[in-house]
Protein backbone atom coordinates (compact mmCIF):
# COMPACT_ATOMS: atom_id res chain seq x y z
CA UNK A 1 0.00 0.00 0.00
CA UNK A 2 2.32 2.48 1.04
CA UNK A 3 4.32 1.90 -2.39
CA UNK A 4 1.41 2.22 -4.33
CA UNK A 5 1.32 5.98 -2.96
CA UNK A 6 4.77 6.73 -2.97
CA UNK A 7 4.70 5.78 -7.22
CA UNK A 8 1.51 8.27 -6.90
CA UNK A 9 3.36 11.20 -4.74
CA UNK A 10 6.75 11.03 -6.70
CA UNK A 11 5.31 10.74 -10.39
CA UNK A 12 7.21 13.92 -11.79
CA UNK A 13 6.47 14.30 -15.64
CA UNK A 14 8.67 17.37 -17.17
CA UNK A 15 6.40 19.35 -19.68
CA UNK A 16 8.96 20.14 -22.56
CA UNK A 17 5.88 20.99 -24.98
CA UNK A 18 5.87 24.68 -26.87
CA UNK A 19 4.38 27.06 -24.99
CA UNK A 20 1.07 29.27 -25.65
CA UNK A 21 0.53 33.03 -25.30
CA UNK A 22 -2.49 35.14 -25.65
CA UNK A 23 -1.76 36.25 -29.28
CA UNK A 24 -1.57 32.17 -30.17
CA UNK A 25 -4.83 30.84 -29.58
CA UNK A 26 -7.92 32.05 -31.70
CA UNK A 27 -10.26 34.79 -31.42
CA UNK A 28 -12.68 31.92 -30.29
CA UNK A 29 -12.72 29.23 -28.07
CA UNK A 30 -14.69 26.95 -30.21
CA UNK A 31 -12.10 27.26 -32.82
CA UNK A 32 -9.26 26.66 -30.53
CA UNK A 33 -10.89 23.66 -28.83
CA UNK A 34 -10.82 22.49 -32.70
CA UNK A 35 -7.39 23.30 -33.17
CA UNK A 36 -6.58 21.08 -30.25
CA UNK A 37 -9.33 18.29 -30.54
CA UNK A 38 -7.64 17.63 -33.82
CA UNK A 39 -3.94 17.52 -32.65
CA UNK A 40 -5.47 15.12 -29.96
CA UNK A 41 -7.08 13.21 -32.80
CA UNK A 42 -3.90 13.70 -34.90
CA UNK A 43 -1.74 11.73 -32.01
CA UNK A 44 -3.88 8.78 -31.88
CA UNK A 45 -5.59 10.18 -28.32
CA UNK A 46 -8.23 7.35 -27.23
CA UNK A 47 -11.36 9.15 -27.08
CA UNK A 48 -10.28 13.14 -27.57
CA UNK A 49 -14.09 14.03 -27.61
CA UNK A 50 -14.69 12.66 -23.74
CA UNK A 51 -14.87 15.18 -21.40
CA UNK A 52 -15.77 15.32 -17.66
CA UNK A 53 -18.57 16.97 -16.80
CA UNK A 54 -18.94 17.75 -13.30
CA UNK A 55 -22.75 18.50 -11.69
CA UNK A 56 -24.13 19.68 -8.24
CA UNK A 57 -27.38 17.76 -6.61
CA UNK A 58 -29.98 20.21 -5.27
CA UNK A 59 -27.69 20.08 -1.62
CA UNK A 60 -24.70 21.46 -3.60
CA UNK A 61 -22.73 18.26 -3.18
CA UNK A 62 -20.68 17.81 -6.49
CA UNK A 63 -20.64 14.53 -8.75
CA UNK A 64 -18.39 14.04 -11.81
CA UNK A 65 -18.45 11.70 -14.62
CA UNK A 66 -17.18 10.94 -18.05
CA UNK A 67 -19.31 11.79 -21.44
CA UNK A 68 -18.92 12.11 -24.85
CA UNK A 69 -19.05 15.82 -26.54
CA UNK A 70 -20.86 15.02 -30.03
CA UNK A 71 -21.22 18.80 -30.77
CA UNK A 72 -18.37 22.07 -29.93
CA UNK A 73 -19.87 24.61 -31.78
CA UNK A 74 -21.46 28.63 -31.02
CA UNK A 75 -23.79 27.43 -29.91
CA UNK A 76 -22.37 25.10 -26.72
CA UNK A 77 -20.83 21.50 -26.09
CA UNK A 78 -23.38 18.71 -26.74
CA UNK A 79 -23.53 15.45 -25.27
CA UNK A 80 -26.13 12.67 -24.66
CA UNK A 81 -27.63 10.55 -21.75
CA UNK A 82 -30.65 9.19 -19.99
CA UNK A 83 -32.67 12.53 -18.58
CA UNK A 84 -33.97 10.28 -15.53
CA UNK A 85 -30.05 9.75 -14.70
CA UNK A 86 -27.82 11.47 -12.03
CA UNK A 87 -26.51 13.72 -14.10
CA UNK A 88 -30.03 15.25 -15.67
CA UNK A 89 -31.87 15.41 -12.33
CA UNK A 90 -28.64 17.35 -10.89
CA UNK A 91 -28.70 19.74 -13.97
CA UNK A 92 -32.62 19.97 -13.93
CA UNK A 93 -32.09 21.43 -10.19
CA UNK A 94 -28.87 23.40 -10.85
CA UNK A 95 -29.25 24.26 -14.88
CA UNK A 96 -25.27 24.64 -14.76
CA UNK A 97 -22.21 22.56 -14.91
CA UNK A 98 -18.26 22.44 -15.82
CA UNK A 99 -16.19 20.15 -17.93
CA UNK A 100 -13.03 19.14 -18.48
CA UNK A 101 -11.30 17.87 -21.39
CA UNK A 102 -7.90 16.16 -20.50
CA UNK A 103 -5.46 15.57 -23.53
CA UNK A 104 -2.64 14.41 -21.02
CA UNK A 105 -0.40 13.14 -23.56
CA UNK A 106 -0.23 16.04 -24.49
CA UNK A 107 0.31 17.96 -21.46
CA UNK A 108 -3.02 19.77 -22.32
CA UNK A 109 -6.22 20.87 -20.37
CA UNK A 110 -9.32 23.05 -21.47
CA UNK A 111 -11.70 23.34 -19.01
CA UNK A 112 -15.42 25.49 -19.42
CA UNK A 113 -18.13 26.48 -16.92
CA UNK A 114 -21.83 27.57 -18.31
CA UNK A 115 -25.12 27.39 -18.03
CA UNK A 116 -26.94 23.79 -19.36
CA UNK A 117 -30.20 23.49 -21.42
CA UNK A 118 -31.46 20.52 -23.30
CA UNK A 119 -31.17 20.64 -26.71
CA UNK A 120 -34.48 20.01 -29.07
CA UNK A 121 -36.14 16.95 -29.36
CA UNK A 122 -35.55 17.03 -33.44
CA UNK A 123 -31.91 17.45 -32.49
CA UNK A 124 -31.85 14.38 -30.35
CA UNK A 125 -33.84 12.38 -32.68
CA UNK A 126 -31.16 13.29 -35.92
CA UNK A 127 -28.32 11.99 -33.34
CA UNK A 128 -30.52 8.86 -32.26
CA UNK A 129 -31.31 7.71 -35.56
CA UNK A 130 -27.19 8.19 -36.51
CA UNK A 131 -26.46 5.55 -33.46
CA UNK A 132 -25.67 1.77 -34.36
CA UNK A 133 -28.90 -0.23 -33.71
CA UNK A 134 -27.32 -1.70 -30.47
CA UNK A 135 -26.64 1.87 -28.44
CA UNK A 136 -30.66 2.68 -29.64
CA UNK A 137 -31.54 -0.69 -27.89
CA UNK A 138 -29.29 -0.13 -24.75
CA UNK A 139 -30.81 3.61 -24.29
CA UNK A 140 -34.27 2.06 -24.21
CA UNK A 141 -32.93 -1.07 -21.79
CA UNK A 142 -30.92 0.67 -19.32
CA UNK A 143 -32.58 2.27 -16.45
CA UNK A 144 -29.27 4.55 -16.19
CA UNK A 145 -28.14 5.31 -12.21
CA UNK A 146 -30.78 2.68 -10.80
CA UNK A 147 -29.62 0.10 -8.71
CA UNK A 148 -30.30 -3.15 -10.81
CA UNK A 149 -30.20 -6.86 -9.27
CA UNK A 150 -27.21 -8.39 -11.99
CA UNK A 151 -26.40 -8.46 -15.39
CA UNK A 152 -28.68 -10.68 -16.04
CA UNK A 153 -31.44 -8.05 -15.65
CA UNK A 154 -29.90 -5.39 -18.02
CA UNK A 155 -29.69 -8.44 -20.61
CA UNK A 156 -33.18 -9.09 -19.99
CA UNK A 157 -34.47 -6.17 -20.48
CA UNK A 158 -32.59 -5.75 -23.84
CA UNK A 159 -34.55 -8.44 -24.62
CA UNK A 160 -37.25 -7.57 -24.35
CA UNK A 161 -36.65 -4.37 -26.32
CA UNK A 162 -35.12 -6.34 -29.47
CA UNK A 163 -38.62 -7.61 -29.24
CA UNK A 164 -40.28 -4.87 -29.27
CA UNK A 165 -38.52 -3.34 -31.75
CA UNK A 166 -38.00 -6.64 -34.01
CA UNK A 167 -38.08 -5.80 -38.22
CA UNK A 168 -38.43 -1.88 -36.81
CA UNK A 169 -36.57 1.33 -36.86
CA UNK A 170 -35.47 2.19 -32.82
CA UNK A 171 -37.09 5.40 -32.12
CA UNK A 172 -35.56 8.28 -29.95
CA UNK A 173 -36.92 6.95 -26.38
CA UNK A 174 -38.03 10.07 -24.76
CA UNK A 175 -36.11 9.71 -21.52
CA UNK A 176 -33.03 10.50 -23.71
CA UNK A 177 -31.37 13.12 -25.65
CA UNK A 178 -29.02 15.73 -25.39
CA UNK A 179 -27.76 18.34 -23.32
CA UNK A 180 -25.69 21.63 -24.18
CA UNK A 181 -23.25 22.99 -21.92
CA UNK A 182 -23.42 26.88 -23.35
CA UNK A 183 -19.89 27.98 -21.87
CA UNK A 184 -19.65 31.64 -20.04
CA UNK A 185 -15.69 30.71 -19.53
CA UNK A 186 -12.92 28.42 -21.24
CA UNK A 187 -9.64 28.06 -20.27
CA UNK A 188 -6.62 26.43 -22.42
CA UNK A 189 -4.22 24.78 -20.21
CA UNK A 190 -0.43 24.04 -21.41
CA UNK A 191 1.97 22.28 -19.46
CA UNK A 192 5.47 24.02 -19.14
CA UNK A 193 8.64 23.07 -17.66
CA UNK A 194 9.15 23.70 -13.38
CA UNK A 195 5.13 24.11 -13.23
CA UNK A 196 5.10 27.52 -14.72
CA UNK A 197 2.38 26.53 -16.99
CA UNK A 198 0.68 28.41 -19.26
CA UNK A 199 -3.35 29.23 -18.83
CA UNK A 200 -5.18 31.18 -21.38
CA UNK A 201 -8.97 32.33 -19.97
CA UNK A 202 -11.56 33.38 -22.26
CA UNK A 203 -14.34 34.85 -20.29
CA UNK A 204 -18.05 36.11 -22.23
CA UNK A 205 -18.20 40.14 -22.43
CA UNK A 206 -21.55 40.54 -24.27
CA UNK A 207 -20.85 39.21 -27.79
CA UNK A 208 -17.49 39.41 -27.58
CA UNK A 209 -14.68 37.00 -25.84
CA UNK A 210 -11.66 38.57 -23.73
CA UNK A 211 -9.09 36.72 -23.14
CA UNK A 212 -6.60 36.63 -19.76
CA UNK A 213 -3.30 34.80 -19.07
CA UNK A 214 -3.90 33.17 -15.78
CA UNK A 215 -1.04 32.26 -12.98
CA UNK A 216 -0.15 28.45 -12.72
C1 LIG B 1 -15.15 7.14 -22.11
C2 LIG B 1 -16.54 7.22 -21.55
C3 LIG B 1 -17.56 7.81 -22.30
C4 LIG B 1 -18.85 7.90 -21.79
N1 LIG B 1 -19.80 8.54 -22.53
C5 LIG B 1 -21.05 8.69 -22.03
C6 LIG B 1 -22.01 9.47 -22.73
O1 LIG B 1 -21.75 10.06 -23.79
N2 LIG B 1 -23.25 9.56 -22.18
C7 LIG B 1 -23.58 8.97 -20.98
O2 LIG B 1 -24.72 9.09 -20.55
N3 LIG B 1 -22.67 8.28 -20.27
C8 LIG B 1 -21.41 8.12 -20.77
N4 LIG B 1 -20.46 7.43 -20.04
C9 LIG B 1 -20.86 6.85 -18.73
C10 LIG B 1 -20.85 7.94 -17.65
O3 LIG B 1 -19.52 8.21 -17.24
C11 LIG B 1 -21.70 7.58 -16.42
O4 LIG B 1 -21.29 6.33 -15.90
C12 LIG B 1 -23.20 7.52 -16.73
O5 LIG B 1 -23.59 8.51 -17.65
C13 LIG B 1 -24.01 7.66 -15.45
O6 LIG B 1 -23.71 8.89 -14.83
P1 LIG B 1 -24.68 9.57 -13.74
O7 LIG B 1 -25.12 8.46 -12.82
O8 LIG B 1 -23.84 10.59 -13.06
O9 LIG B 1 -25.83 10.18 -14.48
C14 LIG B 1 -19.15 7.34 -20.51
C15 LIG B 1 -18.12 6.79 -19.73
C16 LIG B 1 -16.84 6.74 -20.24
C17 LIG B 1 -15.75 6.17 -19.38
Amino acid sequence: MAGDNDLVRNRRVQYETAGLDIADVDDSPVAQWHRWHEEAAEADLVEPNAMTVATVDASGVPDARIVLAREVSDNGITFFTNFNSAKSEQLDSSSNASAVFGWLALHRQVRVVGSVERISDPESDAYFSSRPRGSQIGAWASPQSEVIESRQTLESLVTDVEARFEGREVTRPPFWGGWRIIPVRWEFWQGRPSRLHDRIQYVRSDAAWVRHRLAP
